[in-house]
């Protein structure tokens, strides 16, 4: 998808369709108060070609409300597509992101190859903030999960323009568009290797996904198989990996800009379990298809990558994806088995579903290792994350208040959403072991926490943050923004929080 900025009037753009924002000006004046829509802005012609619409009472500016003008007059434009932002007084970037999506949406539901989005004027939101958010959630908007339809036409869009008024500040506005397209770009990444089925994307193909984007983004890239994993000692990763016939992959990705300090070095790491079956404590049939989604945290951090090559941020990032798949077979591990990390720690399996966390152990370990200061690690780790946060936040726990004051910062610039859950050391004794030092369940009661607590064990003390992403890596459905499927959620946090080091 391209992204062109246009300084031109609205009146003038001349595209097949046009979209722009009309914010309630009267949400303020308590409930009952009639809404007042009023497009963003005082351009003329437009006020001119929506002044039926609006002198209708149609339009409410209802957040993410559509209306459809065709032949708009006096414009260029061929249709004009008049998008609710909501409150006027609440309206910040978040909403522009998901009104481009929606504009996105739209036009594709037209079979329209290209859209124009008007940054909308005289809001507390900056031209540039806007170019940002728009082309971000035009991204987000483009992305549909239907790869594998008979009848999949080329539904992506070519072109997306962006109408700047020309009073905006050029030099802004053209930073801001690389970065939202970078960001853009690298959620789709992510959103694509975790659309695939675990038929079309096993540990190898995600290996192979790794190398092909470093090399063209210019990051170096290891991937290791079993035997690396033997050498390194990493008993938990390969606990999970012996059981299938699909090698496991290793995946290191590393950025070093020059002039980089030598501290702080951040680690990212991601789970990679291309299919979870839940091993020989094997899930249920019901709804284990989704289980292919099980790799979003690898996938998270390899388009954090990709976004943090383009971006350039003068700090070492070492990215780490575990992949493996988690398998029942005569060579998987069984309940009760011990597995010895590579830091040594000597864990009893209680359930071989809690797979994420034995693999996570030792990549945090490698990370530290290979030189991280700072852990991040991105995971669909738990249901119990699910049932404790539902589908709107993701968890957050970590060992440092400083490290998560941080990170809340970037996740609300990206518009995402985190909870912090607790870490405190009661939690560490439900998964007290009686034949090794930890067991990788700690049963049904704080499940995620108790997965946290695992993790913990193995980031030495260092400045760590856990992403439970469970809830919210996958769309359970269509939003007029975004389509069902793999949200790609978590990338532009992680991209932001590292850019503020
Ligand atoms: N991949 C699952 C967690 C999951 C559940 C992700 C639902 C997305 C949606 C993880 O490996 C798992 O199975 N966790 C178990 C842990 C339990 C056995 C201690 C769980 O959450 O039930
Ligand atoms: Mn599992
Ligand atoms: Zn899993």
């Amino acid at each position: 998808m391209k992204t062109k900025l246009n300084y031109s009037s609205i009146a003038d753009a001349a595209a097949e369709c046009l979209a722009v924002v009309v914010l309630d000006h009267n949400a303020d004046k308590g409930k009952d108060a009639k809404p007042k829509a009023k497009l963003a802005g005082d351009d003329k012609s437009l006020a001119k070609a929506a002044d039926e619409a609006l002198a209708s009472g149609d339009v409410t500016a209802k957040a993410l409300e559509t209306m459809l003008i065709h032949a708009p007059q006096g414009m260029k434009a061929k249709r004009l597509l008049i998008i609710g932002g909501g409150k006027a007084a609440k309206f910040s970037a978040d909403e522009m992101r998901r009104v481009a999506g929606t504009a996105a949406r739209f036009a594709k539901g037209k079979n329209l190859k290209s859209v124009a989005i008007a940054v909308p004027d005289g809001t507390s939101v900056s031209a540039a903030d806007a170019v940002r958010a728009i082309i971000e959630g035009a991204f987000v908007g483009d992305f549909d999960p239907n790869y594998y339809a008979s009848d999949r036409k080329d539904q992506r869009l070519d072109e997306v323009d962006i109408i700047v008024p020309s009073s905006a500040d050029k030099k802004a506005v053209e930073a801001a568009a690389e970065v939202g397209r970078a960001i853009g770009e690298a959620q789709n990444f992510a959103r694509d290797l975790v659309n695939e089925p675990s038929n079309k994307m096993t540990p190898t193909i995600m290996g192979q996904r790794a190398k092909k984007m470093c090399a063209e983004v210019g990051l170096k890239c290891e991937v290791y198989g079993a035997e690396k994993l033997h050498e390194l000692k990493m008993g938990s990763f390969w606990s999970v990996a012996q059981g299938s016939a699909e090698p496991p992959a290793l995946i290191v990705m590393t950025y070093e800009p020059k002039g980089a300090p030598s501290s702080p070095v951040i680690g990212l790491v991601g789970k990679g379990v291309t299919f979870d079956t839940g091993g020989i404590s094997i899930k249920p049939a019901d709804g284990m298809e989704k289980m292919k989604y099980d790799m979003a945290g690898g996938a998270t951090m390899m388009g954090a990558m990709r976004a943090i090559a383009m971006l350039k941020p003068k700090v070492k990032v070492i990215g780490i994806v575990c992949a493996t798949e988690n398998m029942p077979s005569g060579t998987a591990q069984k309940p009760g088995d011990v597995q010895i990390a590579m830091n040594g720690t000597a864990i009893e399996i209680i359930n071989t579903d809690a797979e994420g966390r034995l693999i996570l152990a030792d990549g945090l370990c490698y990370a530290r290792q290979l030189g991280a200061t700072h852990l991040v690690d991105a995971a669909t780790l738990t249901g119990a994350c699910v049932v404790a946060l539902g589908m709107v936040h993701a968890g957050i726990f970590s060992n440092s208040d400083e490290m998560v004051a941080q990170f809340q910062a970037a996740q609300k610039r990206a518009g995402e959403r985190f909870w912090r859950l607790p870490l405190d050391e009661e939690y560490r004794d439900m998964i007290k072991s009686s034949i090794a030092d930890i067991m990788n369940s700690g049963g049904r009661y704080g499940g995620a926490v108790t997965a946290a607590k695992f993790l913990e064990e193995f980031v030495d003390e260092k400045p760590w943050i856990h992403l439970d992403i469970a809830g919210v890596a996958w769309m359970e459905e269509n939003k007029p923004w975004i389509a069902k499927g793999p949200s790609g959620m978590a990338v532009r946090s992680v991209v932001e929080f590292v850019q503020s080091f």
